[in-house]
């Protein structure tokens, strides 16, 4: 896959982390499809504001991933098998595609709702999608951080994991892009560290230190 080109990406669910994602890179020349569940009443199904960049539209989900490079996942936990099945995954329509999994499998109390042996959330997408490339991102950060990455002109990190580095690759260039210092975890079991980490976030944003708050790599 070239590094110049437009990617065409699809975003299932399209609030606030598949929204900011999705408009973001529509700015940044992208070919973004919204795949939602209402796509008549248009671009006010994706948060972020009233109108849409013009190379983002919205559709159905199966629409929205026919043909598409790369697709990101950001519903809630509770919705991540029926957006998955509404888009056609049990019918091979995500394989092959790099499958960002940005959603994090929170349960009460802010526990971690882990599958068989411990399976991070993005092990259980991947077993729900087994030809996509899935690859854990975004979701160690705010939303809003998704929006501006940098803090003081320094970049704060995104991590990200999977098993095919050709699928991370793309999405190294697609969390550059955004202004992140994009940084490789590993294969996709580090996925649980990840979601981990989540919920470090959360807990420190929720716990007092409010949403305007980031984590970066030093290096000596
Ligand atoms: N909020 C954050 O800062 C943050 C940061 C990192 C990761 N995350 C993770 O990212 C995920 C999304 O979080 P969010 O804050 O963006 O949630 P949100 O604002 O509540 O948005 C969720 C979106 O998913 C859509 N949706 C729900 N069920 C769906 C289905 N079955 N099929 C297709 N779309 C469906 C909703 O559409 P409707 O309008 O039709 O209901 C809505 O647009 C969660 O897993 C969360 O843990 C969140």
């Amino acid at each position: 896959m070239s590094d110049t080109l437009p990617l065409r990406i699809a975003v299932l669910g399209a609030g606030n982390v598949g929204g900011t994602l999705g408009r973001r890179w529509a700015g940044l020349g992208h070919h973004v499809v919204f795949g939602v569940r209402r796509p008549d009443a248009g671009a006010s199904s994706v948060k972020g504001g009233d109108a849409l960049p013009a190379t983002a539209r919205v559709a159905s989900p199966a629409d929205a991933v026919r043909n598409a490079d790369v697709v990101l996942l950001a519903t809630p936990w509770a919705a991540v098998q029926s957006a998955l099945a509404d888009a056609g995954a049990e019918h091979g329509a995500l394989d092959g595609c790099v499958l960002i999994d940005a959603t994090n499998p929170i349960g009460p109390g802010l526990s971690l709702l882990t599958g068989a042996d411990g399976a991070s959330g993005s092990e259980q997408v991947q077993t729900l999608a087994p030809k996509a490339r899935v690859v854990k991102a975004f979701n160690t950060t705010g939303y809003d951080n998704m929006r501006e990455p940098s803090y003081a002109g320094a970049a704060s990190v995104m991590f990200y994991a999977g098993d095919d580095a050709a699928a991370k690759a793309v999405v190294e260039r697609l969390v550059r892009e955004l202004g992140f210092e994009a940084v490789d975890a590993g294969p996709l079991v580090r996925a649980r560290q990840l979601e981990n980490l989540a919920l470090l976030w959360i807990s420190l944003a929720f716990g007092g230190l409010g949403r305007d708050i980031a984590f970066r790599l030093m290096r000596r």
